[in-house]
């Protein structure tokens, strides 16, 4: 365990702003963690690779960074393995010891930054595959009571981009590990998305095979955070009934959209924002990215309000345009 006061948060958010924390926790061992939060009286903040999240002030509370590690297979058969992994491996990394292993199922996943901890909050999802589909089930301490608990799949209540972690339990517990399924021989391998379908139809697959396609199409996509501080989609893409999605269409008629259920489709935020110009406005500081106007870029020294300035700038002109009020991914502290 590490105690830092008055600490720069720039190494610990992939937007790379400067805002400090009053304290910072960092903790190695889950043995410790309930002695740590019994100790802390203010606010606290579970912190995990810090990339979907957007400091926008000092803040005035306790952050606790989970650094566990440690990836174990609780049981297995000739066709599967439930495999735990401890909150603060890299997300990445757990990937790419699962493609070598030959456990399949969150290689459409790799080269997602952040930790294991955080997946579940927000339902980590990325080219037709979401965490939800191999989730078997997370365990945790509630920060009110230091119980300790396991949350099945279906009590996290999992859907875009949202869980449980996000609504009635959000700041109310820390997720110390996830268990999840894996294949070890018949794969479902998963190549819907567009750009997989074209470029891998005619190859032999494996989970090595799609794991690399995933990390191609990424990197020509989307910013490196070394370079550009960025939390990947900025927004969620919004999801519109079908009599809104005609009204709009009947102006733009080369909107792109996705079925969503019976009545609601999905639309491409990054459309939106690119149809709105935003691609050839390029501030000093901040901007969207040239290849996915979904992502909002750090240019260099940008502070995290002057994000969060340009973020909703972004909001009002999109629903200025469209009538489409979008909502953020990233959460804003
Ligand atoms: N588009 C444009 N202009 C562009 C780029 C894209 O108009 O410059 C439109 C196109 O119509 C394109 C569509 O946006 O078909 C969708 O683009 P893309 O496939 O790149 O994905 P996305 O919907 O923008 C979502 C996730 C990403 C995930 C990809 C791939 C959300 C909020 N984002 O983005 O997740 O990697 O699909 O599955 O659902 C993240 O959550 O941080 C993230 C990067």
């Amino acid at each position: 365990m590490k105690i830092s006061k008055e600490f720069s948060l720039k190494k610990f958010n992939t937007f790379n702003v400067s805002e400090t924390a009053k304290f910072i926790y960092e903790v190695d061992e889950i043995s410790e963690l309930k002695g740590i939060l019994s100790d802390i009286e203010d606010q606290i903040l579970i912190l995990g690779g810090g990339s979907n999240i957007l400091f926008t002030k000092r803040f005035e509370g306790t952050i606790v960074n989970l650094k566990n590690k440690g990836i174990n297979i609780i049981r297995e058969d000739k066709n599967s393995i439930l495999v735990e992994v401890c909150a603060g491996e890299n997300w990445n990394d757990f990937v790419i010891w699962a493609v070598e292993n030959n456990y399949g199922g969150i290689e459409n996943l790799s080269l997602i930054p952040g930790n294991v901890g955080a997946a579940p909050i927000q339902n980590i999802g990325a080219y037709g595959v979401e965490l939800k589909d191999v989730f078997y089930s997370c365990l945790g301490i509630k920060l009110n009571s230091l119980e300790e608990f396991e949350m099945k799949k279906s009590e996290c209540k999992f859907s875009y981009r949202n869980s449980i972690f996000k609504t009635e339990l959000k700041d109310k517990v820390v997720i110390t590990s996830i268990k999840l399924n894996l294949t070890k021989e018949k794969h479902n391998f998963n190549i819907a998305y567009k750009e997989l379908k074209e470029n891998l139809s005619n190859s032999e697959l494996s989970l090595k095979v799609i794991s690399d396609e995933v990390i191609k199409i990424r990197q020509s996509k989307l910013p490196d955070h070394e370079l550009f501080g960025n939390c990947g989609s900025f927004f969620k893409n919004p999801i519109i009934s079908l009599s809104k999605l005609k009204k709009i269409k009947k102006v733009y008629p080369d909107l792109p959209s996705f079925r969503f259920d019976s009545n609601n489709y999905k639309i491409p935020a990054a459309w939106l924002i690119e149809k709105s110009g935003y691609k050839e406005r390029v501030n000093k500081n901040v901007s969207v990215y040239k290849n996915q106007p979904l992502v909002i870029i750090n240019r260099g020294s940008a502070t995290g309000r002057e994000i969060l300035d340009f973020a909703n700038d972004i909001k009002n002109t999109i629903y200025n345009n469209f009538n489409i009020q979008l909502e953020e991914e990233v959460l804003i502290i």
